[in-house]
């Protein structure tokens, strides 16, 4: 780091790093955005000279070898986080992972070894755990206001929304909506619960609906929307248990015949008082009567709260809040509702 300044490096110049990474580094002051990579190169080029990075390099290797940089992105398909985040880790940097951690539990284990013997921040960006709200939620958690959490529902069910390209390809997604977007929220309630020790989960995943045709209807599309495949699953429903007895249901969806959650949403049921987002609100008592608060918060952008936690991890060399253990155990959970499907019975998530 010279100047203060820490330099950057995003690997994937695709949606996720020029919607969000990329104008969130761009607002901070104490970042250079150094080089971008991408297999398609001309992709970095263009962003390169978009952005203004100094490099843009193909291989994500050339781009680990500029000694200069001290932090990257990973912001590629999730098939090549692990690759990425170990040779990154071995190469010195800071990583911030986009979700899901990783394909399988056994890469993502591999990845917190590398991060923890490099002995650099390593962090999931788990964004939502940086939403106004969330935050909101954690402190009234932490100062147990609602007592003891002991079930919680947890989903995101999008009536027709699965993304365009990549996503729908097991052999670069590792899943469907599951590891897409029920990662999420499996994640902010799991955090808000006190973070308790998954032991076990029953599971089923569907492919139902598939590749509609429905108008009228919006979706995610990764850059590259050629040479599609969809063998994923488009919907699923799980229970997740807990080591101190609480249980987790959860449900998430592509495409499903019903009303659709406009975004995560995330019931806490605790003994002193309970709460939900999206939106928030709290469920308590109040004077002996039955009370519904609705704390009014300022909308804050949960993707520049993410990189500036980054960054100040790097500059305080503080643990993020989000960590590769965390990212391990979501791991767990995702792959545990894959498999418990796949066998058609609960499995253990205990080693
Ligand atoms: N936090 C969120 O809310 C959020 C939202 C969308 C996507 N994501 C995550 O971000 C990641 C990227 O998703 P996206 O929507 O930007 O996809 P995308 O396809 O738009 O972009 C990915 C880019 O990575 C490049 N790439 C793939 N493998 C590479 C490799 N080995 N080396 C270098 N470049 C490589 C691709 O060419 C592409 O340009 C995924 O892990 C996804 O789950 C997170």
């Amino acid at each position: 780091m010279k100047n203060g300044k820490i330099k950057i490096g995003i690997i994937g110049a695709g949606n996720i790093a020029q919607s969000s990474h990329i104008p969130s580094y761009l607002k901070q002051d104490d970042v250079e955005l150094t080089a971008v990579c991408d297999i398609k190169l001309e992709r970095a080029q263009e962003v390169a000279k978009k952005y203004g990075f100094k490099y843009a390099v193909q291989d994500y290797r050339d781009l680990l070898s500029i000694d200069e940089i001290d932090a990257v992105s990973i912001c590629t398909w999730n098939n090549s986080h692990a690759p990425i985040a170990i040779a990154a880790a071995n190469a010195g940097k800071h990583i911030l992972c986009e979700k899901p951690m990783a394909m399988t539990v056994a890469e993502a284990e591999a990845m917190a070894d590398a991060a923890a013997k490099s002995g650099k921040v390593f962090m999931m960006a788990f964004v939502n755990r940086f939403r106004a709200d969330s935050k909101y939620l954690k402190a009234l958690a932490d100062e147990g206001r609602f007592g003891e959490i002991y079930c919680s529902k947890a989903g995101w069910l999008r009536r027709r929304g699965t993304p365009l390209g990549w996503f729908t390809d097991t052999a670069k997604s590792g899943g469907g909506p599951v590891i897409d977007i029920g990662v999420h929220v499996i994640d902010l309630t799991w955090y808000l619960m006190g973070k308790p020790k998954p032991t076990r989960v029953s599971a089923q995943t569907y492919y139902k609906i598939g590749d509609y045709k429905t108008k009228g209807v919006s979706r995610w599309v990764a850059f590259d929307t050629d040479n599609l495949v969809f063998n994923t699953e488009d919907s699923a429903q799980a229970i997740i248990h807990f080591e101190n007895g609480a249980t987790m249901l959860f449900d998430v969806s592509w495409a499903i015949n019903g009303e659709g959650s406009p975004d995560i949403y995330c019931h806490l049921y605790g003994t002193k008082a309970g709460a939900t987002l999206d939106p928030l609100k709290i469920y308590g008592e109040d004077g002996g009567y039955l009370s519904d608060a609705v704390p009014v918060l300022k909308n804050e952008n949960r993707f520049d709260n993410e990189i500036r936690h980054f960054l100040d991890c790097i500059k305080e060399s503080k643990e993020p809040i989000a960590t590769a253990e965390d990212g391990v155990l979501i791991q767990k959970i995702l792959n545990g509702i894959y498999d418990s499907a796949k066998l058609g019975k609960e499995v253990s998530l205990v080693d």
